[in-house]
């Protein structure tokens, strides 16, 4: 794993669009994974930025999401469809993306069609990810195997209340996820995790310096062969390296 921990937000951001930005000029036909929340917002205006400035053309890229809730549609403006719509898609010339569709009635139909489409896409050149402050990535929740494929998750009690703010009442956050894999995010070429904030330094402690952990889902990373790690002195504040 490379780890770089950074003074502000700003520069954070800055250096993962530059990593994107790296990616696309070497290769105009990327394949890149994208990622929600609130961590991604500053890396996504600078890409933007460099979209606008004539920096960056994305017209050839092609983009798979990690994740999308069930049963929220598209419409409704916490969707991640929606998410990444408002924040990237529709300010870039993006337009071959993708995300799991959350509202299909054959989920384990929909989780297989994902895999299968990043497949015949040619895989994940660049997957961007964050981080749950307890270690899931995607939406893969602690438990007690790694499990493969795109798949539907049931959110843990801390997912659900550390999304709550997003939503008007309590009832309204959705309990379920579709989720690209621990498998199929450790299947991209190369990975690029971003974390900020105190709320994330144990996640992130466990993530790069205990065992390799199901219940710590992130912990899978130490074995990919090309990690790149960027924090905030606050997110790298347990780090004993
Ligand atoms: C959700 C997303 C994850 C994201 C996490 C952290 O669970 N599915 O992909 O990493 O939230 O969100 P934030 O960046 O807002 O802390």
């Amino acid at each position: 794993m490379i780890l770089h921990v950074f003074e502000s937000e700003g520069s954070l951001a800055c250096a993962a669009a530059v990593i994107f930005a790296a990616q696309i000029l070497r290769k105009p036909d990327s394949v890149i994974g994208l990622a929600t929340g609130s961590t991604p917002l500053g890396t996504y205006g600078e890409l933007v930025r460099l979209y606008e400035e004539g920096v960056l053309d994305f017209s050839r890229v092609t983009s798979f999401n990690l994740d999308e809730y069930v049963g929220l549609p598209k419409s409704h403006p916490e969707s991640y469809y929606a998410f990444m719509h408002r924040n990237l898609f529709d300010r870039i010339n993006i337009r071959d993306t993708h995300l799991p569709d959350g509202q299909a009635e054959d989920l384990t139909g929909e989780c297989r069609k994902y895999d299968e489409a990043i497949r015949k896409a040619g895989g994940v050149d660049l997957q961007l990810l964050g981080i749950g402050s307890n270690g899931h990535i995607g939406f893969n929740e602690p438990s007690d195997r790694f499990v493969y494929g795109t798949n539907v998750i049931n959110l843990t009690e801390s997912t659900i209340s550390a999304n709550r703010r997003f939503f008007d009442s309590a009832d309204e956050v959705p309990r379920r996820a579709v989720s690209m894999g621990i498998g199929t995010i450790m299947s991209a070429r190369s990975i690029l995790l971003l974390a900020m904030g105190a709320q994330k330094a144990d996640a992130i402690k466990a993530m790069m310096e205990d065992e390799v952990d199901p219940r710590i889902p992130a912990s899978i990373l130490r074995t990919h062969p090309s990690v790149t790690v960027l924090l905030d002195k606050a997110a790298a504040g347990g780090l004993s390296l």
